[in-house]
């Protein structure tokens, strides 16, 4: 290791080494976090099936290309930006002389991603990114000049791999950090400070509406017993483990800590009454003609696209979509295990 290695940008800070041959922690992967430095070690991590640790790999590719048909000259939203790998692919299908709009909520990956793409050559005027909540859509379009819609719009739900991965922004149990939560940290309640407010029945709601959780009342009312004391991410999965009975076992009792967390992060972020919001403002998105493609990671998502799209193709709104749930091949599962759970479903507009 170089001085100019474990110097971080940030005044001479040492960089957290790490125990053993393989790093385990999220700040401890400065390898991983330096793609274009270690390249081999990166590719090395991705043929092992797994993501490296501050990147995110785009699912579904091919399928929601055929489902949105992009062609040059068009003009198409990707609204969830993420590591903006979708985003990438669907540039090459616009260009030349395509645009797209690019939207995320994240105010710490957005610029990141951003500078790679501006860095990888994409210019200003095919590619305009905007900081915003994909709720809004229709009126970004008409700040935009946009007013008369655009030929597709592309959602890729829930959270990426570098939110999750990072254990400041507290979206995982794996690590210990604050209890966020939020996508965008300087709006709303953190995830710590909406369950120390949350009524006994308010947690148990959220815990089965949001993640069908069954043992929903008792762990909210076990919680409840833990107020103020559930300010890290450690400290809540640790808080679910203690209050299920042994018998579960392991797996069973992880799960309930993975829906637990789930139904938080879906209730700070508000994430079914923005994803309403955009279905039902996407018809006045769209061109005749348009195509939208909603990719979604649990079943909450999945019946709101589904509802949407179906009432659409029944009232003639929209002329045509997919009947079965388009699925990750196996292949892709193996190589990317978080594409096993997505749905992929799309509508064209009359
Ligand atoms: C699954 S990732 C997208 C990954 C991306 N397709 C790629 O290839 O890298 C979802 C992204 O959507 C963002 N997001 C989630 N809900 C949002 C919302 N309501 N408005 C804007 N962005 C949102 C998250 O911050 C996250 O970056």
């Amino acid at each position: 290791m170089t001085d100019s290695e474990s110097d971080s940008s940030a005044g001479h800070r040492r960089r957290a080494r790490y125990r053993g041959t393989h790093p385990r922690r999220f700040e401890e992967k400065y390898k991983e976090l330096a793609p274009d430095r270690y390249p081999e070690l990166v590719a090395h991590v991705k043929q092992r099936g797994m993501t490296p640790a501050g990147q995110h790999v785009p699912i579904l590719v091919e399928e929601v290309l055929a489902a949105l048909m992009p062609a040059p000259g068009e003009r198409g939203v990707d609204a969830t930006l993420g590591y903006g790998g979708h985003t990438q692919h669907l540039l090459e299908r616009l260009r030349p002389a395509g645009q797209l709009l690019a939207l995320d909520a994240d105010r710490i990956e957005l610029p990141k991603t951003e500078a790679r793409l501006r860095q990888a050559g994409v210019g200003a005027d095919e590619l305009i990114v905007k900081r915003t909540n994909f709720a809004g859509l229709r009126s970004i379009l008409d700040e935009l000049e946009w007013s008369d819609g655009v030929d597709f719009v592309f959602v890729d739900l829930g959270v990426s791999s570098m939110q999750i991965d990072d254990p400041a922004r507290g979206f995982t149990f794996q690590c210990d950090g604050p209890l966020d939560m939020r996508m965008n940290p300087s709006r709303g309640l953190s995830a710590a400070e909406w369950l120390s407010r949350a009524s006994i029945s308010d947690l148990a709601r959220v815990l089965a509406e949001n993640a069908d959780e069954p043992f929903a009342e008792f762990l909210a009312r076990a919680l409840d017993r833990q107020r103020g004391r559930l300010g890290t991410t450690g400290a809540l999965a640790q808080a679910i483990r203690g209050a299920l009975p042994e018998r579960l076992g392991e797996e069973e009792i992880d799960r309930s800590v993975r829906r637990v967390f789930q139904a938080l992060r879906i209730e700070v972020n508000d994430e079914f009454g923005v994803l309403e919001l955009l279905l039902r403002a996407l018809p006045e998105c769209l061109r005749s003609g348009g195509r939208a493609a909603f990719l979604s990671f649990h079943s909450g998502e999945d019946r709101r696209v589904k509802k949407a799209f179906e009432s659409g193709r029944k009232s003639g709104l929209y002329s045509s979509g997919n009947d079965e749930v388009v699925r990750a091949s196996l292949a892709e599962q193996n190589a990317n295990p978080r594409s096993r759970s997505a749905k992929l479903r799309w509508v064209r507009k009359a």
